[in-house]
């Protein structure tokens, strides 16, 4: 495979709207040590780029200004130290920046082989919320088969993860979202219960859905007022696990609900953690959930794929907030 010397990508020379997004060329990245170059085929798009464009979120040092965290493509080149991977091979990765390029190193532990079968502009859907939900639900939230899990935004890309990761660990899931239209699209991916939030009282909700038991965990990304209301709706020893603050980082804390429930409450960041905590969840992923897209009990949810040239779209419809599942660019 030739690489050339420069490739096309998105570089906002600042934070704007999404007319900042307009194709530039850039140096095509070298491998370091323990990366791969993968010629990226597409991209996914989240939230955190949005934030990212608009300059309010926290880059980690020495991330690319390129936006985009998860991408699919072919392995181009190896750097050294590399075992697993080799030229040619199809993978989709996480990465801490880079993705709205032709071309982006990722560290050889954050790619996973892409799902046998499944299309690049799918694949590039999977990592950042799977690493995202696994990493929350399961090892902070402690999630387990039988017990009942609220999700907020249940039609996010995110929400669509939890949904999925929800029904292979055997849980009964409950989500909100912001139309009724949304909440038949979770129920048909498979969430049990959906609560149109904007029409009905989510706590009073969850409280009749478990007969006044309460939930076990609860994944948050509003934060703000939904504490005090989340936390009314976890039962005994609930765990409530925060991604995001989607209505305010700060929020008033019941400490009496605290210890009369026993209730755990905890949260991460993913994009700043190490490459070998990532590399750890990546393994993880390989063994537990890619098996499930292969079987195809679980599928990719993409949303909508638009071209690498029409990213300011593609942030556009992620703003109007109508899109379920994932947003994808097309690159190769
Ligand atoms: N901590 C981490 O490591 C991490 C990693 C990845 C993503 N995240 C965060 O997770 C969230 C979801 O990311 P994504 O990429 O899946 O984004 P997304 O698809 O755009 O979803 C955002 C969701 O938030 C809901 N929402 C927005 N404002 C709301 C409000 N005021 N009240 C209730 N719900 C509201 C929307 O649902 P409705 O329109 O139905 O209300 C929408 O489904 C983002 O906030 C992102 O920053 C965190």
């Amino acid at each position: 495979m030739t690489i050339p010397a420069t490739m096309t990508a998105i570089d906002p020379a600042g934070p704007g709207g999404p007319e900042v997004l307009q194709l530039v060329t850039r140096p095509v990245p070298a491998p370091g040590p323990g990366e791969v170059l993968v010629k990226v085929a597409a991209a996914g798009v989240n939230r955190p780029d949005v934030l990212q464009r608009l300059g309010l979120y926290p880059m980690p040092p020495g991330a690319p200004t390129i936006p985009g965290l998860e991408i699919a493509g072919t392995v181009a080149a190896v750097g050294d130290g590399v075992e697993r991977w080799r030229p040619g091979d199809a993978v989709c990765a996480l990465v801490a920046g880079g993705g709205y390029a032709e071309y982006c190193t990722a560290p050889a532990g954050q790619c996973l082989p892409v799902p046998a079968g499944m299309a690049m502009t799918d694949a590039a859907g999977l990592p950042e919320t799977w690493f995202t939900v696994w990493s929350n639900v399961v090892d902070r939230g402690h999630a387990r088969a039988g017990e009942t899990m609220l999700v907020h935004g249940g039609t996010s890309g995110i929400g669509v993860t939890a949904i999925q990761l929800a029904q292979v660990l055997g849980m009964t899931v409950i989500v909100t979202a912001g139309s009724a239209a949304k909440c038949a699209a979770a129920l048909g991916l498979g969430a049990d219960h959906a609560i149109d939030y904007r029409c009905e009282d989510f706590a009073a909700r969850v409280a009749e859905i478990t007969g006044g038991r309460g939930v076990d965990l609860v994944l948050d990304m509003v934060g703000g007022d939904y504490l005090p209301r989340n936390l009314a709706c976890l039962a005994d020893d609930g765990r409530h696990v925060s991604i995001a603050f989607q209505r305010g980082p700060r929020a008033d804390l019941d400490l009496v609900a605290v210890m009369r429930k026993r209730l755990t409450l905890t949260g991460s960041m993913l994009r700043p953690r190490p490459v070998a905590f990532k590399a750890a969840i990546a393994e993880t992923l390989e063994g537990a959930i890619w098996p499930e897209f292969e079987s195809g009990r679980l599928r990719a949810v993409t949303d909508k794929v638009f071209a690498l040239a029409d990213a300011a779209d593609a942030h556009r419809r992620m703003e109007a907030g109508d899109h379920v599942g994932k947003i994808v660019l097309a690159v190769g």
